[in-house]
This record gives structure tokens, C-alpha cells and sequence, in this order.
């Protein structure tokens, strides 16, 4: 199937990403949030990352036309004609099942589901659908308009045109796809989480770049998968997670961001 038109779920820092590499790419994208104020805050992402484009001169259109191409919205309904729609909410299995199940109802049935989801299992949130056959996994990277791997995951029911289709479509994104299989951490956490959690000082800063509270929750997960030390939480992490201090986007981790271009390391 051809993909024109692109639904993101959820406008974050993955999912504004995901919306802008969409829209640069020539899709006509529609994101859909919970509320008015998060569109609002992740267009403002957005267009600040299309101005640091814009200024290198490395956008083949002007920014206009590629705002013009993306629409916020606050109604599942209106993803209903969408070719393709990449989730990316809040990392709880349940949630995702429930928004994908209501989905399925609403969005026409030819159309692919995808996750971005780092650590849950995209064989139980398909099984959440009726269309199992239709649904992938498509991992993007933070910062997702920089970073060029996307890992297209696919199920034990995936069926191969829709995982061809994907894959192409991230190649159509400007991405580097590698295929990987529904297995915990895919390909790249698998490595990097053991990586980030083993070494005490170069990759703090990662770590608040990635995000706290989506590190932790992938501990949880690969710890639950594989019951391996390595893969469980250090205490101080699940601390920073509880006190609400995420790193660079709630400006305290295990760096403070007070000012952003000068982070402070903090003292515990
Ligand atoms: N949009 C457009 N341009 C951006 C940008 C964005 N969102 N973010 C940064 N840039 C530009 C900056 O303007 C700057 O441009 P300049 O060189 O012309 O000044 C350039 O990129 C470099 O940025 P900075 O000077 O601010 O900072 P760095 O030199 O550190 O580069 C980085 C930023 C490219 C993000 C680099 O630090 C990096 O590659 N970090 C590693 C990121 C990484 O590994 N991501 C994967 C994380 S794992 C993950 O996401 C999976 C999940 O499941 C956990």
C-alpha cells in the first residue's frame, strides 16, 4: 500500500520528532494529544528544529510548506483516513493497548499500526487489535530528526507486506531501517541500557538527554525479561524518577539545567 497520509499519537519529544521527519519527508501528518497545550508545546519543538535546518540551509522546501503539511488534533476521529499510524504515548502497556483497540475501531482497516515503543511488547499490544497482521514496531532515536537509525520490529504475526511497507516508508524518512524481531530491547537498548547502567561518568549525560523516567521503565522491563542484576535499576535512578527530576527536560537529572548551555552536575 502507499502511505500519504501519517497519524503520530502523542506529541512529546519522540512523537514531535517523529511528526517532523514526516512532514519533511512529504506526508501530510496529523498528531493527535490528549490536550491543546501539549500540541502546543511539541509545534514549538518542532519549529525550533525546523529553524536550525533552515538556517543551514538543508530543507529542500521553505519551512511554511512543511508546517502546512502538519495538524494537531485532539480527537481520535480524525485519524480515521490515516495510512499509517505511529504511536508514540506514555510507556504502559495498558494505555497503549487501550488507545490502540479504540483505534482499530475508528481507523480505516487497510491502514498500519506502529509503535515506538522501546521495551513493550508490540506482539501484545497488536494482539490488542484485530489486525495483528498490520502491526509493527518502529523505533526512532532522540533527537529523531538527527538521528538516522530506526529499528523496524516486526511479530511472529506481522505479515511481510506491511513490514516491507514500513521499512520503506522509514527509508523514505531519511533513516537508516534495520529489521529486527520482537525480542526485549530489540537491537540497540539491548546494547546500550547494560552500557549506560555499567559505566559511572561518561554516559550521565545520555542518560538525562534520553530521559530518566523512560530509562527506568526500560530497566523494569528488561529486568522482568531477563531476571539479570545488570539489567535491574540502581537505586539512585528510581530515586531521581520518584522526585520528578527526568534530566534535560524537566532541568534536573543528574545534571542541573538552570542554564541550559552550562549544566551543573548535582550533588547527592
Ligand atoms: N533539530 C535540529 N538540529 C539540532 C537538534 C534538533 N532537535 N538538536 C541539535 N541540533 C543541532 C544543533 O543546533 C547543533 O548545530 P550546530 O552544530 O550548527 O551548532 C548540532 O545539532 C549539535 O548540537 P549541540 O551543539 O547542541 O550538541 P552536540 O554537539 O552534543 O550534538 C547531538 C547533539 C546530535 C544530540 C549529540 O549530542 C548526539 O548525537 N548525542 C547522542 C544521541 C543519541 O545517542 N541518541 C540515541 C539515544 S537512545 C534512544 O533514543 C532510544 C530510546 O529508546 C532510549
Amino acid at each position: 500500500m502507499q502511505i500519504k497520509k501519517v497519524g503520530v499519537l502523542g506529541c512529546g519529544l519522540m512523537g514531535s520528532g517523529i511528526a517532523q521527519v514526516s512532514a519533511v519527508a512529504g506526508y501530510d501528518v496529523t498528531v493527535l494529544e490528549q490536550e491543546q497545550k501539549f500540541l502546543d508545546k511539541g509545534f514549538a519543538g518542532i519549529d525550533k528544529s525546523l529553524a536550525k535546518f533552515a538556517e543551514k540551509g538543508t530543507l529542500k522546501e521553505p519551512v511554511e510548506k512543511i508546517r502546512a503539511r502538519l495538524k494537531g488534533v485532539t480527537t481520535q476521529r480524525a485519524l480515521a483516513d490515516c495510512d499509517i499510524i505511529v504511536e508514540a504515548i506514555i510507556e504502559n502497556v495498558e494505555v497503549k493497548k487501550e488507545t490502540f483497540a479504540a483505534l482499530d475501531a475508528i481507523v480505516k482497516s487497510e491502514a498500519i499500526f506502529a509503535s515506538n515503543t522501546s521495551s513493550i511488547s508490540i506482539t501484545e499490544v497488536a494482539a490488542a487489535t484485530k489486525r495483528a497482521d498490520r502491526f509493527v514496531g518502529l523505533h526512532f532515536f532522540n533527537p529523531v530528526p538527527l538521528m538516522k537509525l530506526v529499528e523496524v520490529v516486526r511479530t511472529i504475526a506481522t505479515g511481510d507486506a506491511a513490514f516491507e511497507t514500513v521499512y520503506e516508508f522509514g527509508k523514505s524518512l531519511g533513516k537508516v531501517p534495520v529489521r529486527t524481531s520482537d525480542k526485549t530491547g530489540f537491537i540497540v537498548n539491548r546494547l546500550l541500557v547494560p552500557y549506560m547502567l555499567d559505566y559511572p561518568m561518561g554516559p550521565f549525560t545520555l542518560l538525562d538527554f534520553v530521559g530518566l523516567d523512560t530509562t527506568y521503565y526500560i530497566t523494569q522491563v528488561m529486568f522482568d525479561e531477563f531476571r539479570e542484576r545488570r539489567f535491574a535499576s540502581p537505586p539512585l535512578l528510581k530515586r531521581l524518577v520518584m522526585a520528578g527530576w527526568y534530566g534535560r527536560k524537566t532541568g534536573k537529572g543528574f545534571y542541573d539545567y538552570a542554564d541550559p548551555s552550562n549544566p551543573i552536575p548535582m550533588k547527592f
